[in-house]
């Protein structure tokens, strides 16, 4: 790196914060730097902490401990008028008897924007969200996909420091859903725009993110880029949380050189000093392959094809376990499969603490 280069901006960062309520603490020792124009996905299953830390970021929830800033400024104790973010909530809403321009305008209108350069701006944000024909409607005249989309105009016309969207496009359906994932990539991309974003959806989470955040009842469990939270989970919830299918994890003891997962045993070669002598170990479902000099041969016991693969699940040491495989297979058809494991793919987490093995 260059030595006159300055750092990069912070956009956000939260030190040790805590959210409790009452005696529940719902948010725990959260450690969360963002740089200037990063988008940041925070995703974990429901009732995480999501939302809660969206809101604590707004100031819409005062946090019990830590402190927050915002763009280099501690904004711990600001008022969210003061933080200059704008939000799309999980539950938007519209103001229902203004009209879908007016929606949209409203804040520039409070802030006194003229009146050209507001009619502009929700020109072409009406535009980028697919609902310009639908400006002089009401919110009630729209389908719940539009009125997310008009929600979600109303932060795109802000300019802030920092944008929070809590899953919004949740209610849109498949195609529509694909099409805003796209905008959003490209606004992200065209404006440089710092972002954090709540998603349920893997797939959104992947594409989007500059970083993932994954939490899990309230912990941040990793904070990596996607292909770091998908090729080095932390643990094995991690593993399991993100992929679909998930990650295979199967429970096996490593000796002379193999590793052995229930009566099967799998050659390692030299990984097998690396290891301890009991471990998890995990394998994509992508990563098994079918082999004419395979590792292990499998009864499938159930036969999924989804057109342009098909995905086998067998059951190996106790556990049902799934392989990704090209093409189709006949879904009647139980005959024995093949199998090799891609074992430079092959992630291994520790018995006691679930965290993963460096090797
Ligand atoms: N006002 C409140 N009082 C007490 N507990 C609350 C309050 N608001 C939220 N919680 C609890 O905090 C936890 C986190 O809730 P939050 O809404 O942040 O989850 P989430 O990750 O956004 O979930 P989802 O994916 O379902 O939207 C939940 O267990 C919830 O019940
Ligand atoms: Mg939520």
């Amino acid at each position: 790196m260059a030595l006159d280069s300055p750092a990069p901006a912070t956009a956000l960062s939260t030190l040790d914060l805590v959210k409790s309520y009452g005696a529940v603490d719902v948010l725990h020792d959260i450690n969360i730097t963002m740089r200037q124009g990063e988008f940041l996905v925070l995703v974990g299953p429901s009732g995480c902490g999501k939302s809660t830390l969206l809101n604590c970021i707004a100031g819409l929830e005062e946090i019990t401990s830590g402190t927050l800033s915002i763009a280099g400024r501690d904004v711990t104790n600001e008022p969210p008028r003061d933080r200059d973010i704008a939000m799309v909530f999980q539950s938007y809403a519209l103001y229902p008897t203004m009209s879908v321009r007016e929606n949209i305008g409203f804040g520039m209108k409070i802030r006194g924007v003229p009146k050209a350069q507001a009619q502009a701006k929700i020109q072409e944000v009406a535009q980028l969200l697919q609902i310009d024909h639908l400006l002089d409607r009401k919110p009630s005249q729209l389908s719940g996909g539009q009125r997310q989309r008009v929600a979600m105009g109303r932060a795109l016309v802000r300019d802030p420091k920092l944008f929070l969207f809590d899953e919004p496009l949740s209610n849109l359906d498949a195609k529509l859903r694909v099409e805003m994932r796209a905008e959003i990539k490209r606004l992200h991309r065209t404006t440089g725009a710092s972002i954090v974003y709540v998603t349920h959806d893997q797939i959104e989470a992947m594409t989007l993110a500059s970083r993932i955040v994954v939490l899990k009842g309230g912990y941040v469990q990793q904070i990596g880029t996607p292909a770091e939270i998908y090729d080095t989970p932390a643990n094995t919830f991690v593993a399991d949380f993100m992929g679909s299918p998930p990650m295979n994890l199967c429970p096996g003891t490593v000796a002379g050189g193999a590793l052995h997962l229930g009566d099967d045993r799998i050659d390692l070669g030299d990984l097998a000093a690396r290891l301890p002598a009991n471990v998890i170990a995990g394998i994509r479902p992508e990563h098994l392959s079918r082999s004419e000099t395979p590792d292990l041969s499998v009864t499938p016991i159930m036969i999924e094809n989804t057109g342009s693969e098909c995905y086998v699940q067998f059951e190996l040491a106790g556990k049902t376990l799934t392989a990704k495989l090209p093409g189709r297979l006949d879904e009647e058809s139980m005959a024995p499969i093949g199998l090799a494991f891609d074992r430079s793919r092959m992630t291994f987490f520790d018995t006691e603490t679930d965290a993963r093995i460096e090797v």
